[in-house]
Order: C-alpha cells, then sequence, then structure tokens
C-alpha cells in the first residue's frame, strides 16, 4: 500500500462497493454476504503493517469479551425493547459495575448493543442474535479449544493430527484417546450446544437448491419398495425432513435416518412422522441395500481419506447399479484472497481441530474414485458454490 497506483485501486474498489449498494437495495442475505466481502477486501488493501497488527491484536479480545457476555447470560438480561443501566445489568450478573462496562465497551465498537447514553445499554439488530439459543450455540463450539491449539502444534508428532483420538480439540479436553464425537455425546451441556448450533447453521449449508431431489419421482415411484433416501450419520434427521418439504413427501417409499444410538435414541429420541430411525454404526455392514439415494452429509469432512474409505465401503457394497450416494460437504476453493468467503477455510481450520478436513474438488475425486465411486455431477448451490452436493454412482455403471 502507499503507492498511487495501490491508491487508485482502492478508489475503483470502494466506488464499486458503493455503487453495489445503491443497487442491491433492498438487500437479500446473498447480496448483504457479498458487499461485507468487499468491505474485508477494502480493509485489507487500506491497512499497513501497524494496522494489520493492531486489526489482529485486538480480535482476540473481542472473543474473550463476547464469549464472557454470552455465558454470563448478558444478552438475554439486556431487554429486547427498551434500555437496562449499567449497574442493573451488573447487578443481575453479579459482576463490579465498571468490569462489565469494559467489556461492553469492546463489544460496542463491533456493533453489538448500543449505548444511547452513558452507561446505558439497548440491543442493535446484531446483538439480538446472541439472545437465541441456536445462535450463540453455533457461536460457541469449540471456542475454549481454538486457544490450545498452538501448544497443540508445539507438543505433538506432525503425523497426530490425522489420527481422530489426537486431535488438537481432545488434547484441548485433556481426553486424548477419544473423538471428538465420543466426546460431544459423554457431555450432554456440549452436544446440546453442538445439535443446536448445527441446527443455526443450516441455512449456511442447506440441504436443498443443489441436487433436485423431487426430479427422482418418477424412480422412485416406479420402485417404491427400495428406501428413497438412507441418511447416513443423519444426525437428527433435519436434511430428510427439507427433503421431505421439497418432494411432498417420499413418493411412496422408505425414508430411513441412521445415526449412533446415543444421538437417536438418548435423553429426547428422534421421532418423526414418515421417517425410520434406525441406530446404525456407519462402519459396519449397511443393512439398508439397493437403495434410490444414500446420503452423507457433514460427515466425510470429519475425517481424513483412511477413515473416509472405512465409511465409504460398506454403502459401496450396499448400493445397486442405479443406486446414488450424494455427498452434501463443502468444496474448497483453491486459493484465499481478500474478498474470498472465510467460511469454508474457517471450516477447514475447525475440521483440523477434530481430526478432519475440508477438501478441494481434485481431493474429493481422488477420496472418491478411490472409494469405487465416480462423479456424475458436482451441485453447487447458487450464490455460494463451495457449498455442493457431489452426486455418485457406483464405477462400471
Ligand atoms: C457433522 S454431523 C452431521 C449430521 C447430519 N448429517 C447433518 O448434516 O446435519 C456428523 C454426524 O455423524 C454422526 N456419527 C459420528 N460417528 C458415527 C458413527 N460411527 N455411526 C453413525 N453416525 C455417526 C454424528 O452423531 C453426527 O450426527
Amino acid at each position: 500500500m502507499g503507492s498511487l497506483a495501490a491508491g487508485n485501486d482502492l478508489i475503483v474498489e470502494a466506488e464499486e462497493l458503493l455503487a453495489a449498494l445503491k443497487s442491491q437495495q433492498p438487500l437479500t442475505r446473498e447480496s448483504r454476504a457479498a458487499l461485507l466481502r468487499q468491505v474485508d477486501k477494502l480493509r485489507c488493501g487500506l491497512q499497513g503493517p501497524a494496522d494489520a497488527m493492531r486489526f489482529q491484536g485486538t480480535f482476540n479480545m473481542f472473543t474473550a469479551a463476547m464469549n464472557a457476555l454470552v455465558e454470563h447470560r448478558v444478552f438475554d438480561l439486556v431487554p429486547l425493547d427498551g434500555t437496562i443501566g449499567l449497574n442493573e445489568l451488573a447487578s443481575k450478573i453479579g459482576w463490579e459495575p465498571t468490569v462489565l462496562a469494559r467489556f461492553v465497551n469492546v463489544v460496542l465498537i463491533q456493533g453489538i448493543f448500543e449505548e444511547p447514553e452513558p452507561r446505558v445499554y439497548k440491543h442493535s439488530a446484531s446483538s439480538t442474535a446472541f439472545r437465541d439459543d441456536a445462535l450463540r450455540s453455533y457461536y460457541r463450539i469449540g471456542v475454549p479449544s481454538w486457544w490450545k491449539v498452538s501448544d497443540y502444534l508445539k507438543t505433538h508428532a506432525p503425523e497426530d493430527v490425522y489420527d481422530p483420538l489426537k486431535s488438537p480439540f481432545s488434547y484441548a479436553c485433556g481426553a486424548e484417546g477419544k473423538t471428538y464425537y465420543q466426546l460431544l455425546e459423554e457431555d450432554p451441556a456440549f452436544s446440546d450446544v453442538w445439535h443446536k448450533g448445527m441446527a443455526q447453521a443450516a441455512p449456511f449449508n442447506p440441504v436443498l437448491g443443489m441436487f433436485p431431489f423431487r426430479d427422482m419421482k418418477e424412480a422412485v415411484e416406479t420402485a417404491p419398495d427400495r428406501a428413497f433416501v438412507v441418511d447416513v450419520g443423519g444426525g437428527r434427521g433435519n436434511a430428510m425432513i427439507d427433503m421431505m418439504q421439497e418432494c411432498g413427501g417420499s413418493f411412496g417409499a422408505p425414508m430411513v435416518l441412521q445415526d449412533m444410538k446415543e444421538v437417536l435414541e438418548g435423553e429426547d429420541p428422534v421421532r418423526i412422522e414418515g421417517i425410520e430411525v434406525m441406530p446404525h454404526d456407519f462402519h459396519n455392514e449397511q443393512p439398508v441395500k439397493n437403495a434410490h439415494i444414500y446420503y452423507l452429509r457433514k460427515v466425510m469432512h470429519n475425517y481424513y481419506d483412511d477413515k473416509c474409505r472405512a465409511i465409504l465401503r460398506p454403502i459401496v457394497e450396499a448400493m445397486g447399479p442405479d443406486s446414488r450416494l450424494l455427498i452434501g460437504d463443502l468444496i474448497l476453493p483453491e486459493s484465499a484472497r481478500p474478498g474470498n468467503d472465510v467460511l469454508p477455510f474457517c471450516s477447514d481450520l475447525r475440521m483440523l481441530m477434530i481430526g478432519g478436513t475440508e477438501r478441494s474438488e481434485a481431493q474429493w475425486k481422488q477420496l472418491l474414485e478411490s472409494a469405487g465411486l465416480v462423479i456424475v455431477k458436482i451441485w453447487r448451490l447458487p450464490g455460494a458454490p463451495h457449498e455442493a452436493t457431489i452426486e455418485t454412482r457406483l464405477r462400471g455403471n
């Protein structure tokens, strides 16, 4: 930065941003996200080395402040309508008022809460998001473990990241020897946060809008004895509900939801009309043969290739000549630049924490071919092309 040419580039970008802002009213979720990426790009272009240092150096405090305010229910205690004084808010959470003010000041700068008069707070549009249990669960998943990853890298052999029993997350929890999902299911509070967080993420990782499930009507109605969809590692069935909405039902064929027994038959058993709930460990033989569709969403990215092949093998063995395996996962863009969507790269780092990885298109092709599958088509989400459903079939069919 600093040269006249770079300054001119920035002016052009700022003018493009302004033009986009004017032409895209009213903003949609997608256009707002695209504009925010342009703002990030502009900020990156504008900052000098010291600005970059200051920005990065203050970010961790922002996270710490947000985490403390979320954990201490401050977002719930500020009323949705009206205001609350600092002293009253502090007395509700048992903090010293000046301490609370120091945390709130940091987040106010980021548009979280408003301070219409000194020491009086109200919600801003952004801060209301953190009143929602599911939204803040998404925010909080794994927050404390991030601070341990650097120590992990100091204390572990480079190949340890590939072992899910030695993941940075397991290390951060002091529980090496257990996988992320074992730890999740052992801790009801964490499990609750996680499942709510996943449900919140649904609009950003949609099931629909890529592979056209409704186009399966004729094939499924012709052979309704075969399951329409077997959702392997399907969690609490959110994806199946979406598919049935798109199709107006299941075309008369079974819909089978599989996951670990603890997930499906735990404290809050999953019961969804029209869906058969089937506890099943995906490492074992797939009991449902020759389904029209096997579906694996956000499962493969939890593992490196060897483990993925172990999960794919029983599905491949159960598939018939015209069965499809659909994989709902990210396709990692080839490069990361200012102005790109950061989510796929953050998701990749999140997967590193738990013993998995996101994959580029080339990596997907390699993995799936090594499991005896061919990619028929990659259905990308318009507006967020890293979101995809990969349609595969058995090789040779
Ligand atoms: C990231 S979640 C994805 C859930 C769901 N497919 C979705 O898209 O919302 C991964 C799922 O794999 C399940 N899972 C983990 N290990 C499993 C196993 N051995 N057998 C079956 N399911 C398993 C987890 O319980 C979890 O629901």
